[in-house]
């Protein structure tokens, strides 16, 4: 049984079952194939998995379109297969996190084809439709993968919602009797063993497409409520709400330490930094270090006792941190991708780590006719058609694109790195013989057992759970200093952020003060960092 709260001490570890592990030869990774990897998980240290969608779906958005909640997709295994990865998962100690997409179903969800049938079908109010007024559609809004967020079906005259593709059509949350449907599902994981729940853009659920509201809407935390008391209430489960919408006011809500509604919230203010305020994620911008920090410092602080924050650089929707603001060239790969790591693990919450995270992988650079995701091609056709230029189209691809997350893991360094005997249904990132598990395992030095290193330091101290944050050098654009006070020790945490040597650090760290862990081999200066240089320190007070 785990004490009450693991979660804030746990570690999580997000697997993208498509591209982890195959184990039969077909290029897709499967259960059978993480099953494979547990051992490798379990020296790493982690405490949970969050699994993507491993449920019945066609697959036009990669599992983010059910098509059967209680059953497993074929090309993943079958529901034996999902019991034994709980079952073996738990003998090690690592619970499984299901990926919950209950915004929206698949187009070829049973109930979805019920409901396009007749406006009388018990089904047809499970989904969110308006009247087709002379052929006009019910208003402007616009779906996240390109065209109106509105498709005509000519069956019942009438046009349904849907937030992201055309084969995501909306579930209407505000019919009760989909509402208990939806427990009924997670009832049935639970009782199957999971060990918590990742719930999928969960802010978007009371949409009000009249109001032209998607995130946010006014019933939402009624909603969550709801569910929280009608499925893992009291069940000592992880619940995690992707919320893309959420403030540092309403995460208070979501992860409210009363237990009403999630254990924490996963949001992404960090991460829309470095996009121009206002346009899309392809339309890049500089990143700047101190406005990172603010945003930091707000979540770190803000949240302290009232909330708690998820800590994440990485997922299957965001491109490669190392290429993103470290440095993936062979020179700072390795170094970059270790700062980045510490500035994270020193902060308050719970660490996620992103398939291939831990051994420093990159993004991929695929051409266009190698990538496969949905947002990407249709972005790609959609701005062309626009009259973008193809270059500048593909640079924004290059730094932005979904697929640079999604490339197979790099297990070693043979023929599509260990991750299939077969074609990979996505292109195996070039860098494998150099950048591999395998590899990684047995160099010290590797950016693999520096996570090791940290995962076992967290679990060490309390001060990296309770600890006070306070940002040390707010206005500093290079080097990001914060501390963590907590009863007996204080934690300081030292990052260069930036390629250039000798990089002054304009704070003194008590001589008494112990270094407990760096990305240099050698011990270094205090005072003057190397490029990417981190170092953390410990004192007892
Ligand atoms: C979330 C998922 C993403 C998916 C979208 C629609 O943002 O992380 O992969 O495409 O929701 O379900």
């Amino acid at each position: 049984m785990r004490k009450t709260d693991w979660w804030k001490d746990a570690v999580i570890y997000q697997i993208y079952p498509k591209s982890f592990c195959d184990s039969d030869g077909d290029g897709i990774g499967d259960i059978k194939g993480i099953i494979s990897k547990l051992d490798y998980l379990e020296k790493l240290g982690i405490d949970a998995i969050w699994l993507c969608p491993i449920f019945k779906s066609p697959q036009a958005d990669n599992g983010y379109d059910i098509s059967d909640y209680t059953d497993i997709d074929p090309m993943f295994g079958d529901m034996a297969d999902m019991e034994k990865l709980i079952k073996e998962a738990k003998e090690r100690n690592i619970g499984i996190i299901l990926d919950m997409v209950l915004n929206h179903s698949s187009d070829e969800h049973p109930w979805f084809k019920e409901a396009k049938k007749s406006r009388d079908n018990k089904f047809h109010d499970y989904y969110v439709w308006r009247d087709n007024k002379d052929g006009q559609l019910p208003n402007d809004m616009r779906a996240t993968f390109g065209g109106p967020a509105w498709t005509y079906v000519p069956e019942v005259d009438r046009f349904y919602f849907h937030q992201f593709a055309i084969a995501q059509p909306d579930l209407n949350w505000d019919n009760p009797e989909l509402r208990e449907e939806l427990y009924r599902i997670m009832n049935f994981w639970i009782e199957k063993g999971v060990c918590g729940f990742r719930f999928d853009v969960i802010d978007q659920v009371a949409k009000e497409p009249d109001n032209k509201v998607t995130a946010n809407g006014a019933n939402l935390h009624d909603y969550l409520r709801e569910m929280n008391l009608k499925t893992f209430h009291g069940k000592n489960l992880v619940t995690v709400g992707e919320t893309w919408s959420a403030t540092t006011d309403t995460a208070k809500l979501f992860s409210n330490p009363d237990g009403s509604e999630f254990s924490m919230v996963f949001q992404f203010e960090h991460i829309l930094l470095d996009q121009i305020p206002g346009k899309e994620k392809w339309d890049l911008a500089p990143l700047k270090l101190t406005e990172l920090k603010k945003v930091m410092n707000k979540w770190q602080t803000e949240l302290y006792g009232k909330g708690w924050n998820s800590l994440f650089w990485n997922n299957h929707d965001l491109p490669r941190i190392v290429s993103r603001w470290g440095n993936d060239s062979d020179e700072f790969r390795e170094v970059s991708a270790k700062m980045l790591a510490t500035i994270l693990y020193g902060m308050q919450g719970t660490p996620y780590i992103y398939q291939g995270e831990e051994l420093g992988m990159t993004n991929a650079d695929l051409d266009i006719k190698d990538c496969k995701d949905i947002e990407t091609l249709n972005m790609y056709a959609e701005r062309l058609e626009k009259g973008y230029d193809v270059e500048d189209v593909m640079t924004s691809i290059h730094a932005r694109g979904r697929d640079n997350a999604r490339t197979p893991m790099q297990w070693n360094d043979t023929e599509n790195s260990g991750f299939t005997t077969g074609e990979p249904w996505l292109k195996v990132n070039d860098n494998y013989k150099h950048i591999n598990a395998l590899d990684e395992d047995v160099d010290q030095n590797s950016v693999l057992n520096y996570y090791r290193a940290l995962i076992k330091l967290r679990k060490k101290y309390d001060v990296f759970k309770d600890g006070r944050y306070v940002d040390l050098l707010p206005t500093d654009e290079r080097v990001y200093a914060y501390e963590r006070k907590g009863e007996k020790y204080t934690l300081t945490v030292v990052c260069n952020f930036t390629k250039e040597n000798d990089v002054p650090v304009n704070i003194s760290i008590p001589d008494k003060d112990k270094l407990i862990i760096s990305n240099y081999c050698d011990a270094g200066d205090d005072k003057l960092l190397r490029p990417f240089e981190s170092r953390m320190y410990m004192s007892i007070m």
